[in-house]
């Protein structure tokens, strides 16, 4: 463990960043215009559902770091019992408030915990899902993340990941940073050489199911015009996201094109026979 890292500041710096904001610039992009949210939102949720297996009803799901529940309470509309582990306390109240009124609060546990050392036995969920995690841990609590993730996805389960593209032009001039910050935030650039390079010590297969660059461009251009948009013209830019979203959804995953562009790859990992 990182000598720097202290979970109760991380805990406290999300649990603070909901009560900031919108639910969704809370998990995705803070201070982003909220249409560029929705359609990075959107991107996520069609991806995951195409990279679903049929069959979910009944599956045991675990999702690692879950926020308010955009990825868990996708996977209980489609029939999965989830267990959502987050170490944000408002996050969670979130989420139970979010499954109670969706009606699937039956098929939802949340547990309050780091997802470095989770208390569950070894291979016991079908399907593990890790949105927008990794980037926010410390090296050596995001080794130990991905270990527990692989130790407690059966045999024959798949776990969906989603991990910035560090080849990308737009995100080349992010600054990791070595140390969290006082305030308990924490943000670097974990690509798939990464996930690759553990994966590989760990037999695990990884696959890029899906990956974003026409979004990731739409976003570069209107990140800092959109608010100051005419309502007109911001139906038409919903028309532009709409497109790019279409074009993500149905392109070749990993392309010359989005190895360039794309801000972020949807990954499935497998146990190696
Ligand atoms: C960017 S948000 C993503 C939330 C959700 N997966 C999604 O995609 O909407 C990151 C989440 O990870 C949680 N988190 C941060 N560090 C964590 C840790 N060490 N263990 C468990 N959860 C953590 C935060 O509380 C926050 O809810």
């Amino acid at each position: 463990m990182s000598a720097k890292y202290s979970k109760e500041a991380a805990a406290g710096f999300w649990s603070r960043r909901l009560k900031s904001t919108d639910p969704l610039a809370a998990v995705l992009t803070y201070n982003a215009p909220k249409i560029l949210n929705e359609s990075y939102d959107k991107w996520e949720r069609e991806s995951l559902k195409k990279a679903l297996s049929p069959g979910l009803v009944g599956k045991k799901a675990l999702d690692i770091g879950c926020g308010t529940g955009r990825i868990s309470l996708t996977l209980a509309k489609l029939g999965a019992n989830v267990t959502c582990v987050d170490l944000s306390a408002a996050m969670l109240k979130h989420l139970n408030f979010e499954a109670r009124k969706r009606k699937v609060a039956s098929k939802i546990i949340t547990i309050e915990s780091s997802a470095d050392k989770l208390p569950f036995n070894d291979n016991l969920f079908d399907m593990v899902t890790c949105f927008g995690l990794l980037e926010h841990l410390p090296a050596a609590v995001r080794r130990k993340t991905i270990l527990e993730a692989f130790r407690l996805l059966k045999p024959t389960g798949k776990m969906l990941a989603v991990i910035n593209n560090s080849g990308s032009i737009f995100l080349k001039n992010s600054y990791p940073m070595k140390e969290q910050q006082r305030n308990g935030y924490f943000v670097s650039l974990v690509g798939l050489d990464w996930l690759e390079k553990i994966c590989e010590k760990q037999r695990m297969k990884v696959k890029v199911l899906s990956a974003n660059p026409n979004y990731a461009a739409m976003h570069y251009i209107l990140s800092n015009s959109v608010d100051s948009l005419t309502t007109k013209s911001q139906e038409g830019i919903k028309d532009i996201l709409r497109q790019s979203l279409k074009q993500d959804l149905e392109a070749a995953s990993i392309s010359k094109f989005s190895r360039f562009l794309a801000s972020h790859f949807l990954v499935e990992l497998r146990k190696a026979n």
